[in-house]
């Protein structure tokens, strides 16, 4: 069997808030192969952010282990290999629809003709080939999930990580970008782990897992 493109081990965290300890995850395991989708709900405040803060190497469990294709997190393998893509979109609000899709590139080595065509070609996919010198404020909200699904996708990582995508959305708007975001990881065999509250779009992938008292279990 393939080597999985992400494998986290009895992951556990807590936080201090004052001299309080606050425990969040507590025994949280996962393994991701490549090209599969994996949905996680659970209640607000279960975990989940802090969940996907961990497997992005972002912030550092307090016990367990993660691997990313068989090893550990590192920041110089970020750009490549992991793209994210958050509720709050998170676009630069000076830069225009291609150049938020290029700043992926940027965090490898300043773009070419290559990377601009690229970007160009992904804003095409996502259906935005007419926006592409479009500020963030002259989109939509689904327009802005768009342009930030393909600056996640621009340097063709292995593993996608979407926190609760479609929470800023309404509901066709947001079906139709968890439609986007799984037809373009299947085309392109990127595995994705998709943090979600919406019941429908969790059935759509692969597996579904429930995170619950900091421990990660089938749905
Ligand atoms: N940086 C932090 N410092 C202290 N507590 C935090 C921090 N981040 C999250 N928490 C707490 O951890 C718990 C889980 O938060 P979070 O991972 O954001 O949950 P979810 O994404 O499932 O809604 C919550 O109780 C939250 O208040
Ligand atoms: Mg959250």
């Amino acid at each position: 069997m393939s080597q999985p493109v992400l494998s986290a081990r009895s992951l556990a965290k807590t936080y201090l808030s004052g001299d309080r300890r606050i425990g969040v995850l507590s025994d949280a395991s996962l393994e991701v192969l490549a090209g599969e989708s994996v949905s996680i709900r659970g209640e607000s405040g279960s975990g989940k952010s802090t969940l996907l803060n961990l497997l992005s190497g972002l912030d550092a469990p307090d016990a367990g282990a993660i691997e990313w294709g068989g090893a550990p997190p590192s920041p110089a393998r970020r750009a490549t290999f992991l793209g994210m893509v958050f509720q709050s979109f998170y676009l630069i609000p000076e830069l225009n629809a291609a150049e938020n899709v290029l700043m992926a590139a940027r965090m490898i080595r300043a773009p070419g003709r290559t990377e601009r065509a690229r970007s160009a070609e992904l804003l095409a996919r996502v259906g935005l080939a007419e926006r592409a010198t479009h500020l963030p404020s002259q989109l939509s909200g689904g327009e802005r999930q768009r342009v930030a699904v393909a600056r996640a996708l621009m340097n063709s990582p292995q593993l996608l990580l979407a926190d609760e995508p479609t929470g800023n959305l309404d509901e066709h708007t947001g079906d139709a970008v968890i439609a986007l975001l799984l037809d373009l990881c299947r085309e392109t065999s990127t595995a994705l782990v998709l943090v979600t509250h919406n019941a429908a779009h969790a059935q759509k992938t692969n597996r579904q897992l429930f995170l619950r008292e900091g421990v990660l279990s089938h749905a």
